[in-house]
């Protein structure tokens, strides 16, 4: 576990940098992360918000669709940073997103401070809906 720590230091720095970017007028509430692709590179986001409340992205969205876009498919793991003391977890949303288009990868939570929590993705999401569900329906 420590040696993961150290494995993921930049992508935790990247991630409270990213924060730092957050478009939240409306919440007050930044969010940054980094996406590390099996490539080596890194793909930052933060949240942005918009006065249409609903239209607003997360930061681990934000990243992964940034990733995408420019062309990695496979992922290692993510760090997430907000300001709070204790650890933010990805919402609901993400969580799905994520699993589906990046799969089971490790998830690091970071507070305010610094703190570091590590967890997989499939330990948030234990019975992820996925394409296999997706039988046809037979009338
Ligand atoms: N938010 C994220 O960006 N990631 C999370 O994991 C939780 C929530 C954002 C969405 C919204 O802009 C603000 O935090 C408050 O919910």
């Amino acid at each position: 576990m420590k040696q993961s720590r150290q494995k993921y230091r930049t992508l935790v720095t990247l991630a409270r940098a990213a924060r730092r970017r957050s478009v939240s007028p409306y919440s007050r509430f930044r969010v940054g992360a980094a996406l590390l692709g099996r490539s080596g590179t890194a793909y930052t986001g933060c949240n942005v918000e918009t006065s249409s409340y609903s239209l607003t992205i997360c930061a681990e969205r934000t990243a992964l669709f940034k990733a995408l876009s420019e062309g990695e498919k496979h992922f290692q793991a993510i760090a997430i940073a907000a300001d709070t003391d204790g650890f933010v977890p990805p919402c609901g949303a993400c969580r799905q997103v994520l699993f589906e288009l990046a799969g089971d990868i490790d998830v690091i939570l970071v507070t305010g401070r610094g703190r570091t929590r590590m967890i997989t993705l499939s330990e948030l999401l234990p019975h992820p809906f996925t394409a296999r569900n997706l039988q046809k329906h037979r009338p």
